[in-house]
């Protein structure tokens, strides 16, 4: 009878023993190390699957990351903006496979650069599905979205000059909205931070400049005023920002209407939405901003007299947390200051942390033991090539590997040659499977475009 009994207890029990003991999944393992579980031998396992597999350093997505990212803004703001419109800046990570991802998703395409634009014709959108902002864009640019019936985001009356005659020349209507400057400061790291009064980019509310540049542009016949635009900045953890935003550009909105009669198809509140890039750092979710902007909504809509569609363009909200950045340990040294870890990746693989004094976590695979206070520095022959400063993890030797959280937005998108590294490779993980999206970069590729040289040629 006992012997019965436990037989059944040990039933029972199975599905749970498996589940403790059970291999992670590449997704599962992913997904374990930023739950800073990095230590365990499952975990451990799958990450040296991947760094054998592909090599480092290495940038890893997550696709079932990306597509909730998706889903939670969307369950925030559709059904409170019911005539909604999400576009993903191409910007924070251009790897074809992760914009043709957020296309499937139903998103739109934000760029800055033609291209960004040859980019996502290449996966697939249609050139009126595309938003091109730049605050400096070359003839070249202008003419190529012209003629792809782009909507141009006109950041000055002289780019607004440019744009009406090479549409004359083109005997097209081009589509275009302002970049208002809405002189907000949404309180985020100065060089990403953009709506404010002293920033390069926009036409300012302030003085009327913004209201007076959509006047001239409704006496140009070779233009079509499509909608208004403004991004205050990016890593926006605070929702008080877009909601002094959101009542100026409405202002804005009902001024147009009134005052010149112009009704926008859009108006882009911009992406900047913050991701938590330390433990236990709390940031402003999507559920959040959408609660506190919808009565914004409602009564700028309600003094205007009509709803134009609201569009968002976040990039770093969608891609961010999905990225790991696998490294391996070359050396370590000590020093009479401190302890360096030498990695196989540095600010030419991730910018972040050399130029924004970004912070990262980082996690060591495989080891939990014997922590030491260390700096992660990288490869580069630069005193400020530090991926990560005072970290105190796992006593690290030769050979392990690191990995490096929330490195896929501005991650390889701002990696660099520099020093003569090649590129490094980008795989995308669904379930356990781990797919090439971008080879590594190699040797001859360095010397791609140098090859007619007379130095070449020697
Ligand atoms: N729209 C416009 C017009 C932008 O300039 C940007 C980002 C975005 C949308 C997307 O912003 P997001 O949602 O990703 O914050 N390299 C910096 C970030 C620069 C952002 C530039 N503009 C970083 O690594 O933090």
């Amino acid at each position: 009878m006992s012997i019965c009994r436990l037989s059944l207890a040990l039933l029972l029990l199975t599905p749970f023993l498996h589940a403790q003991t059970a291999k992670p999944t590449l997704h599962e393992a992913l997904m374990a190390a930023r739950a800073d579980r990095a230590g365990e031998p499952g975990v451990a396992a799958a990450f040296q699957r991947l760094a054998v597999a592909h090599g480092t350093p290495l940038y890893v997505y997550d696709q079932a990351y990306i597509r909730g990212q998706v889903a939670a803004l969307r369950a925030a703001f559709a059904p409170r903006f019911p005539k909604l419109r999400i576009l993903y800046a191409l910007k924070a990570n251009t790897n074809p496979e992760v914009i043709g991802l957020l296309k499937a998703e139903g998103l739109g395409a934000e760029v800055v650069s033609q291209g960004e634009i040859e980019t996502a014709l290449r996966v697939g959108y249609a050139g009126p599905e595309i938003m091109f902002t730049s605050s400096s864009k070359g003839p070249g640019e202008i003419r190529r979205a012209i003629e792809l019936g782009t909507v141009l985001n006109v950041d000055s009356m002289d780019e607004l000059n440019q744009v009406r005659a090479e549409a004359r020349r083109q005997k097209k209507q081009a589509s275009i909205s302002f970049r208002i400057n809405p002189g907000v400061d949404p309180h985020t790291i100065h060089q990403i931070n953009t709506g404010i009064a002293e920033s390069k980019f926009g036409l300012h509310l302030q003085g009327g400049i913004a209201f007076k540049a959509y006047e001239t542009a409704l006496a140009m016949p070779e233009i079509r005023i499509a909608g208004a635009h403004c991004h205050i900045g990016s890593q926006i953890t605070e929702t008080e920002g877009y909601l002094l935003t959101a009542r100026k550009m409405m202002g804005l909105l009902k001024d147009l209407k009134e005052r010149l009669g112009i009704q926008l198809g859009f108006l882009d509140l911009g992406g900047g939405l913050g991701i938590p890039y330390q433990d236990g750092q709390v940031v402003m979710s999507p559920e959040e901003l959408a609660k506190a902007l919808a009565p914004v909504w409602k009564e700028g809509i309600a003094a205007a007299g009509y709803e134009p569609t609201l569009w968002l363009e976040p990039g770093r909200f969608f891609v961010g947390g999905s990225g790991f950045l696998v490294v391996r340990v070359n050396t370590i040294k000590e020093t009479p200051v401190k302890t360096f870890v030498n990695v196989d990746a540095g600010f030419n693989t991730l910018m972040r942390p050399a130029m924004y004094q970004a912070y990262h976590r980082v996690r060591m695979i495989g080891k939990t033991q014997d922590p030491l206070l260390v700096d992660i520095a990288g490869d580069v022959c630069e005193t400020g090539d530090i991926l990560a400063a005072g970290r105190l993890l796992p006593r690290a030797h030769a050979g392990d590997l690191l990995v490096i959280l929330d490195a896929g937005a501005y991650g390889f998108s701002m990696s660099s040659e520099y020093n003569a590294r090649p590129l490094p490779a980008e795989v995308m993980v669904e379930g356990d499977t781990a797919r090439v999206i971008r080879r590594r970069g190699s040797f001859p590729e360095l010397f791609r475009s140098a090859e007619a040289t007379p130095a070449a040629r020697k």
